[in-house]
């Protein structure tokens, strides 16, 4: 027998009964930024290859272990996208949308991939919903969007599951100034590094703050801090932030280890954590980028923004049992009808229903059945009330009308009656 083909390792279907959790999540982010005035751009997910290896650098995991990268028929080098910044960038640029000056405030969604080992919470296609704003050189946006998470964490009931880790990386220059300064400190003691941050030493020395490796750590205990190596106006950048979260009354942790392994960033970065999705307990991560624009070729253009793990968030909200009851209900209303005529009638009052009350969600039976398996796929369906349409109903222009999440008696309605008394006793309920 033939193996039976299966999904990638890492790859997840999407299952019907997982999508309405993705969908409630995804409308009130979407709702919400749209109430802040950020734009929905759409992306390719494959770009050159170059543009990753240029814009997230050379030297980070994403770029040389973990990128999804293949020659089309053209011999051209493409890769699957690994993150979104980049290519928003890149579709900025090439259509001028931050040209003059221009403010833009940006958000996507889509999937992303990346060859990591997969985990709960770490797969190899993820979906992001991420955001960016350019043009706003200013700690006012860093800071907005951080409250604009903030005020989804409240909306979805996360507040109190995450926190908030700040940092920032100062100017570039103070950023090599600090590089060198870690170098020389951790050079003395490079027998005491393990493996992967010795290596880390030639290709991206700050990622070795990251490390999750005790003796490492150990190590960095008497390391200088990139706090220490702040210039004068990313300081001032960054008490601008901090001034801001408090006056919006949102906590942080300062974490002067943060540095984020992508390779763009530069002043702000933060991640929103949480302690009970075990490992990848991050869920939302972002920064500044104000030398990305210019590093794929752009005028000097300043840029921020961040992106949320749709996986994460979702397995959160299940873990805490966060999300809302009646995502499931599939149906306000399910009809069932007996017999040739009472079916077509039923189809008529049907699609009159869904002219006249919006947002009806209605199920019409469909191949017939006794009355007994008729309702029973009513109740199945999660539908509030079973409109029952049979000869005698047929005979009189009515139908009953039963409510099937309470003890509350079937009513007889007319037809003509019905939109009017069921947009209410929806709304009541
Ligand atoms: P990132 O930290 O690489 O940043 O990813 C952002 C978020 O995507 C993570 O915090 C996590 O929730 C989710 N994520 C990343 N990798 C995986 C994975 N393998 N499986 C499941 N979820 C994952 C960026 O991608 C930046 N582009 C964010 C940004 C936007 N910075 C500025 N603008």
């Amino acid at each position: 027998m033939s193996k039976s083909l299966q999904a990638i390792r890492g790859m997840n279907d999407i299952l019907p009964e997982q999508t309405p959790a993705w969908r409630y999540l995804e409308s009130t982010l979407v709702n919400l930024l749209d109430g802040y005035g950020y734009k929905e751009i759409r992306l390719p997910i494959v770009e050159y290859t170059e543009l990753f290896a240029r814009g997230i650098g050379e030297g980070t995991d994403v770029v040389d272990k973990e990128m999804y990268t293949f020659r089309d028929r053209n011999e051209e080098s493409l890769t699957l996208r690994p993150e979104g910044t980049a290519g928003c960038v890149r579709a900025v640029l090439e259509h001028g949308l931050a040209g003059g000056g221009q403010v833009q405030k940006l958000w996507y969604a889509g999937p992303m991939f990346r060859y990591e080992k997969p985990q709960k919470g770490r797969y190899r296609q993820f979906h992001q919903v991420g955001v960016e704003a350019f043009n706003l050189p200013g700690p006012d946006v860093d800071a907005e969007l951080i409250v604009l998470t903030w005020r989804l964490w409240k909306k979805i009931g996360l507040a109190d599951a995450v926190t908030l880790q700040l940092n920032s990386l100062g100017s570039s220059e103070a950023r090599a100034a600090y590089r060198d300064a870690l170098v020389a400190y951790l050079q003395e003691r490079f027998d005491q590094l393990d493996e992967d941050s010795q290596r880390r030493m030639t290709t991206n020395p700050l990622r070795i703050l990251d490390s999750k490796n005790e003796a490492t750590q150990a190590v960095l205990v008497g390391a200088p801090t990139l706090g220490d190596y702040l210039d004068e106006e990313s300081r001032q950048h960054f008490e601008g932030v901090k001034a801001r979260l408090d006056a919006a009354g949102i906590a942080y942790q300062i974490n002067h280890k943060l540095v984020r392994g992508l390779d763009y960033y530069n002043r702000t970065v933060f991640e929103w954590v949480t302690d009970k999705l075990g490992a990848q307990g991050t869920v939302c991560a972002g920064g500044r980028y104000d030398g990305l624009v210019s590093m794929l070729g752009g005028k000097a253009t300043p840029g921020v923004g961040f992106a949320m793990g749709v996986e994460r968030l979702v397995l959160l909200l299940e873990t805490l049992e966060l999300l809302p009851s009646d995502l499931n209900q599939a149906a306000d209303v399910y009809i069932c009808a007996f017999g040739e005529a009472a079916e077509l009638a039923a189809l008529t009052l049907a699609e009159r229903l869904r002219d006249e009350v919006p947002g009806l969600r209605l199920l019409l039976n469909s191949g017939g059945g006794s009355f007994k398996s008729q309702f029973k796929k009513a109740d199945k369906s999660g539908a509030r009330y079973a409109l029952i349409l049979g000869d005698d109903e047929l005979a009189s222009r009515v139908v009953g009308c039963k409510p099937l999440r309470d003890d509350s008696e079937q009513q007889s309605v007319a037809w003509d009656a019905l939109a009017e008394h069921l947009a209410a006793c929806l709304q009541h309920a």
